[in-house]
């Protein structure tokens, strides 16, 4: 496994691979859902690139860009056993080089949900995954469900700006007891970890109802608020049920949706989502 951290190295070592690529994007601290999304490129694919990069224009002011977790020691001896051919672990200044003033963005999808309460976040996002695309060329590149808004927003990126890009999505990955993998899980302490169960047992809840005949949508996102304000460590950013592919907040479902939800406990944010069809 080659390991780029330059530009240059990464253009270098793309020039010699036959076939297709496949990229998987991830800003490192790696777990079973990076994991998974590997071993499906590994499989599509004649060669896999895996880039590691905690892009800091995807993070707001007072958010955790500083204490992001990181290990990329850790994260290369995980893509070596994984049989990863290259891996992108670029400088901050490597990718932003100096007097850099070029962004990507794309409007509507990203002003709500995420959008309303991260401003900014997804700017930073479609910017970097643009530049990983010009860098490393992929064939596809592969992305969680759990950014369920994130996939949506970079589908209309490839879409709108012609990439030659395969956007791959892939399930969830959970744990035993049903907490959707996250980088920042690494944050909570025990009680937080039991706390942070009720993102995942808010949207069970809404998924029963679903498969009970409800339509509601003001109704399904009641239930999910009831789940969470039994929780004492947990507060909601915002709680959804939209449209799957407009994420416009539905009033009675007629058609797939996503129910989607993003809830601190204490001073950890996170994020899941369900679709309901
Ligand atoms: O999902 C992530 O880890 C990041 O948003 C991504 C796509 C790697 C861009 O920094």
């Amino acid at each position: 496994m080659e390991v780029a951290a330059t530009v240059a190295e990464m253009r270098a070592l793309r020039r010699a691979m036959a076939g297709d690529v496949g990229l998987v994007p991830t800003m490192g601290y790696l777990h079973e859902g990076h994991l998974s999304l590997v071993r499906t490129a590994r499989r599509r694919d004649d060669h896999v690139v895996v880039s590691i990069f905690v892009n800091p224009t995807q993070f707001g002011p007072g958010e955790d860009f500083e204490r992001y977790p990181r290990d990329p020691e850790r994260d290369l001896a995980l893509l070596r056993r994984e049989r990863v051919d290259a891996v992108l672990l670029p400088s901050v200044e490597e990718l932003y080089p100096e007097g850099d003033s070029t962004f990507v963005e794309v409007a509507g999808i990203t002003e709500v949900l995420e959008g309303v309460h991260r401003p900014g976040h997804f700017r930073g996002v479609t910017t970097v995954v643009a530049k990983l695309f010009h860098i490393v060329q992929p064939r596809r590149a592969y992305f969680g469900r759990k950014d369920a808004q994130q996939l949506l927003v970079i589908r209309k990126l490839v879409r709108d700006l012609h990439f030659d890009v395969e956007v791959v999505a892939m399930p969830t990955v959970r744990e035993p007891d049903g907490l959707a993998m996250s980088s920042r899980n690494a944050y909570l302490s025990p009680r937080e970890r039991e706390a942070a169960l009720v993102l995942s047992r808010a949207l069970r809840g809404a998924g029963e109802l679903f498969a009970a005949g409800e339509r509601d949508g003001e109704r399904l996102r009641a239930s999910m608020r009831d789940v969470i304000a039994q929780e004492p460590l947990a507060q909601v950013d915002y709680v959804s049920v939209a449209d799957g592919e407009t994420l416009r907040e539905l009033d009675r479902l007629e058609g797939p949706a996503l129910a989607s939800l993003a809830v601190r406990i204490g001073a950890v944010r996170l994020i899941d989502n369900v679709t309901l069809e």
